[in-house]
């Protein structure tokens, strides 16, 4: 287990502000030495907590510096381009190292080993390892037929993994917050993502080993879980004859039915999760989210367009209005709730009146918070086989462009608004500007800071504030 003051650096990579990062591990006293950086969204540093768990349980020890290592891990993302342009500059630096050190190995895991497969084998990138998200399991088997001058490669996905029984290595410890994958692959054939083709089918984790795996945390002092999954909204798990807890026989475990699991552990952990899928996002869940005072009302909520136009090309199955309505509906049962999107400027054929609803739908839902891209073609999908990519890449930059500068006025006005509020904050340690305040987060997901003059208090510690100003990203205030 690493310890909690030996926090990880996070590179923000700038293709998904906030979720992409390369973590560094800290130095162990094992014989063999690893060295491993992760990109992408939170699904694939969970996975890397997973990976560190394999590894260790093979006598492999983290290091910091990938010049002490014997082996290198990338773990990656394709969800855009850009992504993968990344990996590829880490790859050739990399490569000089290998012609130094030929014993070095150098392994490619997760969706850009999936989507390209043995191929990256012969690009001379000098690749060893090549492991696909549903195969860590077979990474020390892989290293061994690496070791001994052979390829290794296995890319096969499963309709079955979850990694339920492994007990990840917790990277990032900072011990308050953890991620827990509750489900894996994506079903939903959404045409621009390359996810279904790279993660595979929909798949959900056993619900004991999920709250077995929440429990420790909270007795280890973790005080706020994240439920992931592409799409936990389909979470859907059928206890099989032998797991049935009493009173629970033969019954199949829905998303709000986990959460509501999850929530009664105990009022002092909080629960988030992401992603849901508009369409999948139940009004169950919504009533769930309403009972429990500690599941956090937030809801990241993927919009995509404001045109039905351009959401029936993407697949999305709901249109404008229906979007619209769901906000209405989670307004309506949960009038405290932050809401966060994903957006994406200049998908196939968009046209200016198009983009133009995108923005009037963002201005009207009012949303604290975005992820925005640009569109980018990935092979495979069903966009890049029936539409062309036929936006430029300076209407795409400027329409994105308007897009952000909406939504940091949006932020704005919505962090404006707090003003004056009282908030609960789950308090995670020094703010990053001040070791003269504390940062930590309200229920809606928004960065509270305040001074640690005053009434004292710890990380992991609830406070209650009151909000005095802020800033476009954070709210400023003071213990009350
Ligand atoms: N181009 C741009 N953005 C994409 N996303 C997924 N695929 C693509 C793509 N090909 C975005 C979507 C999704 C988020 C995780 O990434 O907005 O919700
Ligand atoms: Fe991709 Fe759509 Fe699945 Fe999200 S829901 S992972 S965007 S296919």
């Amino acid at each position: 287990m690493l310890h909690p003051e030996e926090s990880l650096t996070r590179v923000l990579d700038e293709s998904r502000q906030g979720e992409s990062y390369v973590n560094q591990l800290p130095a162990g006293p094992s014989p063999k030495k690893f060295y491993m950086e992760s990109y992408g969204c939170q699904m694939n540093f969970a996975d890397s907590e997973v990976i560190a768990s394999i590894l260790t349980a093979e006598g492999f020890g983290p290091v910091r510096h990938w010049a002490n290592a014997d082996l290198i891990l990338l773990n990656t993302c394709a969800i855009r381009e850009k992504a993968e342009q990344t990996v590829r500059t880490r790859l050739q630096l990399f490569r000089e190292a290998k012609r130094e050190r030929p014993g070095l190995l150098i392994g490619l895991l997760g969706c850009m080993a999936e989507r390209l497969k043995s191929q990256l084998l012969e690009e001379e990138l000098l690749v060893d390892i090549v492991v696909g998200p549903d195969a860590y399991r077979s990474l020390p088997l892989l290293i061994q037929e690496a070791e001994s001058g052979q390829k290794a490669v296995n890319v096969l996905l499963s309709r079955e993994e979850t990694y339920a029984d492994i007990a990840p290595v917790r990277l990032e410890g900072n011990g308050i917050n953890a991620y827990i994958s509750i489900m894996r692959g994506c079903d939903n054939m959404c045409s621009f993502c390359v996810v279904p083709f790279t993660r595979g089918r929909e798949r959900s984790r056993d619900t004991r080993s999920i709250l077995q795996e929440c429990r420790s945390l909270f007795q280890e002092g973790y005080r706020e879980v994240t439920l992931l999954g592409q799409n936990v909204d389909s979470y859907m798990y059928e206890p099989s004859g032998t797991e049935q807890t009493p009173g629970t026989a033969g019954k199949t475990v829905s998303f709000a039915g986990l959460l509501d699991q999850v929530a009664r552990i105990s009022s002092q952990l909080r629960v988030r999760f992401s992603t849901s899928h508009p369409k999948d996002l139940s009004d169950d869940v919504l009533f769930t989210m309403a009972r429990h005072e500690n599941i956090c009302k937030n809801i990241h909520l993927p919009v995509q367009s404001g045109s039905s136009r351009i959401l029936q090309l993407m697949n999305r199955t709901y249109n404008r209005e229906w979007y619209q309505s769901r906000l209405k509906r989670i307004r309506d049962v949960l009038p405290e709730c932050g809401l966060s999107t994903d957006i994406i400027a200049g998908f196939c054929s968009e046209s200016e009146e198009e983009h133009r609803q995108t923005l009037s739908l963002m201005e009207e839902s009012g949303f604290d918070m975005s992820y925005m891209f640009c569109y980018s073609e990935r092979p495979g999908t069903l966009a890049a086989r029936r539409y062309r990519d036929d936006i430029t890449d300076e209407v795409k930059k400027r329409r994105l462009g308007e897009i952000v500068s909406l939504q940091n006025r949006l932020s704005l006005e919505s962090n404006r608004r707090d003003i004056g509020k009282s908030f609960q904050v789950l308090v995670e340690g020094d703010s990053r500007k001040s070791q003269l305040d504390w940062k930590g987060r309200n229920s809606q997901n928004k960065v509270v800071v305040f001074p640690k003059q005053g009434k004292p208090c710890r990380k992991g510690e609830y406070v209650n504030t009151v909000i005095t100003g802020c800033t476009q990203t954070a709210l400023l205030g003071s213990i009350v």
